[in-house]
């Protein structure tokens, strides 16, 4: 297996090696025991939510606090990135200043992707677009795990992710991670929401009795209305009606399912509050998890020794260099 990425920008960044270790550590930390850190310094994050975030904010805050280490909070917006400088070369400034770590979200999709082969200090992406959001999709596999009693567990089974599909970074890594474990995603929404292709090992089903009738956990997505242009956002109005999730729907068929929401939630829409405040409702357990989790990926990459972050910025020019070192 090789060193764990220091970007992740998605799931396809980690290799099945890197998954599993990550799973395996979550457990550890959750079950208590101590983080694993270099010695010589505490561990610096930045934090720069370019995006609303309420949960995965603070749950990344929560996890730096339990590695022992503190974070800032970067705020773009009264930042130098106002006053024209590259996000590259502030990254490169957070770097020098000894952050270890920086937490992005932008809604800008692929912002990262410049990153990949250079990176001016070790990143994680904390949803961008509607890209990929990687630690999130990790956290709903292992509540999966956790729900289903065990990773080997998960083969043969069927999730469907139902709403707005193509707008969501979330269905975009769950789509990349869960058929990894032999998962079967179904995808089930208004026509204006489910991508035209299908990514491999996923498929869709026409209505929301349907999705339940051939799944074992249901997911559901927030209605992300300010991703939709005007005429998506006309056609919702029976939305509720169509697609949201209520018990009768599982009395038709004569099942329960356990039901994951990345949050936030938009109750009374996409599900009824009776879920909400019954045990099938996963999205307390997630939140839950979404803190070891995180502290795993953190640790994993803060040892991952990798010394050439931000190096490739003093390399210049062999004969300049020469001229620099004689004058
Ligand atoms: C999601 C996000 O921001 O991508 N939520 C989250 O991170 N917990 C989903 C959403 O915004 O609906």
């Amino acid at each position: 297996m090789s060193a764990f990425p220091s970007v992740l920008e998605g799931i396809k960044d980690l290799e099945l090696g890197h998954i599993k270790a990550l799973l395996r550590r979550t457990s550890d930390l959750k079950s208590g025991q101590p983080p694993r850190l270099p010695l010589q310094k505490s561990l610096a994050v930045a934090t720069s939510f370019l995006e609303n975030s309420t949960r995965t904010k603070l749950s990344f805050a929560m996890a730096i606090k339990r590695l022992g280490g503190f974070h800032i909070d970067f705020h773009a917006e009264s930042s130098s990135l106002k006053k024209g400088e590259s996000l590259e070369q502030t990254l490169l400034t957070l770097k020098y200043q000894g952050i270890d770590i920086c937490i992005i979200r932008t809604n800008e999709s692929n912002l990262l992707d410049q990153f990949r082969n250079y990176p001016p200090i070790k990143i994680i992406n904390g949803g961008d677009g509607i890209n990929q959001h990687p630690t999130q999709a990790l956290l709903d596999l292992y509540t999966l795990q956790d729900h289903f009693g065990g990773l080997k567990k998960l083969k043969g089974k069927t999730v469907a992710i139902v709403g707005d599909c193509i707008h969501s970074r979330v269905t975009h890594s769950l789509t990349d991670l869960l058929p990894q474990f032999g998962i079967k995603v179904l995808l089930c929404g208004p026509d204006f929401f489910i991508p035209k292709e299908l990514p491999r090992d996923v498929s869709r089903v026409d209505n929301l009795d349907e999705a339940i009738e051939q799944s074992d956990a249901i997911y559901l997505l927030r209605v992300q209305t300010e991703r939709h242009d005007k005429s998506i956002t006309d056609q919702l109005k029976n939305y509720q009606e169509e697609w949201g999730l209520t018990f009768e729907r599982f009395r038709k068929q004569s099942k329960v399912l356990p039901v994951f929401h990345p949050g936030p939630a938009n109750i009374g829409i996409e599900v009824e509050s009776e879920i909400v405040n019954s045990e099938i409702w996963m999205a307390h357990k997630q939140v839950q998890n979404s803190v070891f989790v995180r502290m795993a990926i953190i640790e994993a990459m803060i040892n991952n020794e990798d010394h050439n972050i931000g190096s490739q910025y003093k390399k210049i020019p062999g004969d300049i260099s020469e001229r620099l070192r004689h004058s």
